[in-house]
């Protein structure tokens, strides 16, 4: 399988070296984006498209007394998570998986917090997603998005390339807004524009 594909659904031992790399590399882009969440005392987080599991241990760190619960599409992952968790896994503090985003195997109105990493362009229908996601938020809840890359005028045609390139279906700043503002949630974002990331945050009202 080429590494395009890797990014949007790792598979098998070459799935497990893009998971590791993946990990990685969006450490500090991670670290980051979560360091942008305001301040809660969450006790049931989610992370969707959670990959090998690298956000979930940042999470169950910085939240101590929270339940932090991850899925992702591809089995290899969630194999990949358990792996890399597995004392959080053991103390009953993290698990993980196989789910899609549009059937997130939890109650509507059950999660403080819900994070999505380098993973929102790979979801079908955005609208309905980010609909459904907030649905499983309490009021008062948060959703945060991550992504490694956003619209400029700059980059617009070189980003529209490589969005090609990965299977990747990237929005503009405004229009993520919009469609988690329609989903129920006030929501804003936040840049480092000099390393080119966005944290996308919604509160349920
Ligand atoms: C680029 S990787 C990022 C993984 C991880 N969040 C990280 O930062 O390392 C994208 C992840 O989204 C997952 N994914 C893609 N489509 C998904 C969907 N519809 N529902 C849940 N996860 C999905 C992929 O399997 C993959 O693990």
């Amino acid at each position: 399988m080429v590494i395009e594909d890797q990014c949007q659904k790792p598979q098998g031992d070459e799935g497990r070296e893009v998971i590791k790399q993946m990990g990685e590399h969006h450490r500090e882009l991670t670290i980051w984006g979560l360091a942008n969440i305001p301040k809660t005392s969450a006790k049931e987080i989610l992370d969707i498209g959670c990959g090998g599991g690298h956000a979930l241990k940042l999470l169950a760190l910085k939240y101590p007394n929270a339940k932090c619960h991850g899925i992702d599409i591809s089995e290899t992952c969630v194999e990949y998570t358990k792996e890399y968790n597995k004392f959080n896994i053991q103390w009953g503090k993290v698990d993980a998986q196989v789910a899609s985003v549009e059937s997130i195997p939890f109650p509507e109105e059950s999660m403080d917090l819900i994070t999505g990493i380098e993973t929102y362009f790979f979801w079908p229908n955005l609208e309905q997603a980010i609909a459904h996601v907030a649905s499983r938020l309490k009021t008062g809840g948060v959703l945060c998005i991550i992504s490694e890359q956003y619209f400029t005028t700059e980059n617009h045609s070189a980003m529209e390339a490589q969005c090609v390139k990965y299977h990747m279906h990237l929005v503009e700043n405004d229009e993520m807004v919009k469609i988690m503002e329609d989903a129920g949630l006030k929501a804003e974002y936040i840049l480092d524009s000099d390393k080119g990331w966005v944290t996308y945050l919604g509160v349920k009202e």
